[in-house]
């Protein structure tokens, strides 16, 4: 199925200059770009997009991370999108993530761990509109389509 999921590239990431290389892993995947800004989180946003977090004891620092500098919002869309981009990801604690992976390649600490990526379809769904409106999610067609995935 053909699913839409929220990506970030969290303050670390814009930080340490890996905005392209993230981006780039996604793209190279087969995945769809269909939505982008570069914007700073503001803790309402955060306290809605980590709510399950809220009251766990690495809260305030999580959100002190994530407002310390600008973010890279994005939705890519593609076939089995979620469970792909966390693949591409890696485990949450970036010294476990296995090489070739985002953060098994690239960071090495959980609390510093440059990506966020929906985790399940319920989470894909509640996400994507906090960080965007409807009119900001662009549908389009790619020609290289056919060469990613088959017609259904
Ligand atoms: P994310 O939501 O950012 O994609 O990460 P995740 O699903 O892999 O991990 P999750 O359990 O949702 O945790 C969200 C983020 O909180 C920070 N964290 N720190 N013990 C800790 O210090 C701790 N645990 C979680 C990480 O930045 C993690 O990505
Ligand atoms: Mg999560």
């Amino acid at each position: 199925m053909v699913e839409r999921t929220l990506i970030l590239v969290k303050p670390d990431g814009v930080q340490r200059g890996l905005i392209g290389e993230v981006i780039s892993r996604f793209e190279r995947r087969g995945l769809k770009l269909v939505a982008m800004k570069f914007m700073l989180p503001t803790e309402s946003i955060l306290a809605k997009h980590y709510e399950a977090h809220i009251n766990k004891g690495f809260y305030p620092g999580l959100v002190s991370y994530l407002t310390s500098g600008p973010v890279v919002a994005m939705v890519w869309e593609g076939w089995d999108a979620i469970k792909a981009c966390r693949l591409t990801i890696g485990d949450t604690h970036a010294n476990e993530a296995p090489a070739g992976t985002i953060r098994g390649d690239l960071a090495i600490h959980i609390s510093r761990n440059i990506v966020h990526g929906s985790a399940d379809a319920n989470d894909a769904a509640r996400e994507v509109p906090i960080w965007f409106s409807d009119d900001e999610l662009i549908s389009y067609e790619r020609a290289t389509e056919l060469w990613i995935t088959r017609p259904d």
